[in-house]
């Protein structure tokens, strides 16, 4: 299952230490001006090795379209696009050859797969989330020409939660903060954390603008479980939130109904989705990172042979995950609500006739 997608899928392929990456987009409609500076730019922001805060690998990820464009305009087949990898150091991973790393997803692909490329984590790696954003770019190429935009950044990193989101900052942040005022307490959360030779774990939320109202199907294909789950798809994603989320669960009904008015919702306590569906609102969605699994303090493990050892990692690594993947989840929403603005067309036989009549 390497497939995304039911109208505008997307399938990913490569490994971390393998030639390339990158991914097949299919169901993209003719006449989409492919913007490559575009998904370049998107691929920059979460490339790692910008900053302290991040892993110090440096990946150039350049970005190439492979099939599927005609003069700067999508042809209506399959978009490939494709990133070379370039600066692994497949021995750093030599020591962990025969080791689980614990939290890594080393022992549960050993035991399906019976062999497992060590190298980086190969297909584990969330290396892959490249792709992702890579074809979440063209899926916010279609849906900026209905309107629909996405932004997103760093609500809490290690429990130190933003009191307001300003979706205006993260571009300002290394880390993404939406928060200035507790960016300062976030970073040193993270420094602290890196010179401790661990990791910590935060929450990102994703913002969706302008959706028109009704995307998403009623039961089985439910707006926000499409969501969910294209977020806990995501490396280390450990839970999903819509709006108020679990905060709901603690609430009257009286203080968690969106009062609604002739000019719309007084309040947004849905997070943009009321029975599957969007209401038109902003859909907000807060995704909760576990921390970095691999760290260089001594820990308790297990070899290929079921023997007990101890392992100290090398390499490098992202001190929290949170950062450059606040990115990841944002093309991860772009390319679920591509799928939605394709599935929702033959809603109405009205819709369908204003097309084919
Ligand atoms: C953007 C991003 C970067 C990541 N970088 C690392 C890393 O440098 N080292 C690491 O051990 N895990 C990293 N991870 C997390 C692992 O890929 C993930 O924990 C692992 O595949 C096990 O899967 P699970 O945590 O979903 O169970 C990263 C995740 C994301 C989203």
């Amino acid at each position: 299952m390497n497939r995304f997608g039911e109208r505008f899928t997307i399938t990913t392929f490569g490994e971390s230490h393998g030639k390339a990456i990158g991914c097949v987009l299919d169901g993209v409609p003719a006449g989409l001006e492919i913007d490559e500076a575009f998904i370049q730019s998107e691929l920059d922001r979460r490339k790692p090795g910008q900053n302290e805060f991040a892993t110090a690998r440096k990946e150039n990820d350049k970005v190439e379209v492979l099939s599927g464009v005609f003069e700067g305009f999508s042809t209506g087949t399959p978009i490939t696009l494709v990133i070379y990898n370039t600066d692994q150091k497949s021995g750093d991973y030599s020591n962990v050859k025969d080791i689980f790393r614990p939290g890594h997803a080393d022992f549960t692909y050993f035991h399906k797969y019976g062999l497992r490329d060590y190298r980086g984590g190969g297909r584990s790696s969330a290396r892959e989330t490249a792709a992702r954003v890579a074809g979440g770019a063209v899926a916010k190429l279609m849906l900026k020409s209905l309107g629909i935009e996405f932004t997103s950044g760093i609500s809490a990193i290690h429990g130190i939660e933003a009191q307001t989101l300003d979706f205006s900052y993260p571009k300002n942040s290394p880390i993404y903060a939406l928060d200035k005022n507790v960016e300062e307490a976030q970073k040193t959360a993270i420094l602290e954390a890196k010179n401790a030779h661990d990791s910590v774990g935060g929450v990102a939320t994703v913002k969706i603008s302008n959706l028109p109202i009704g995307l998403g199907e009623g039961l089985y294909y439910k707006l926000d479980a499409v969501l969910a789950e294209a977020m806990m798809g995501i490396n280390a994603v450990k839970a999903v939130e819509i709006g108020e989320g679990t905060h709901s669960a603690e609430l009257l009904a009286s203080e968690n109904n969106d009062p609604i008015t002739p000019n719309g919702f007084k309040s947004n306590h849905a997070g943009g989705i009321l029975g599957g569906m969007s209401n038109g609102d902003d859909i907000l969605i807060r995704v909760h990172f576990k921390p970095t699994p691999s760290i260089f303090i001594d820990q308790e493990s297990i070899d290929t042979h079921n023997e007990s050892v101890h392992v100290s990692l090398k390499g490098r690594h992202d001190p929290c995950v949170a950062v450059r993947g606040s990115v990841v989840a944002e093309s991860m929403a772009a390319l679920v609500i591509a799928d939605m603005v394709l599935l929702n067309m033959g809603r109405t036989m009205d819709g369908i006739k204003g097309y084919y009549l």
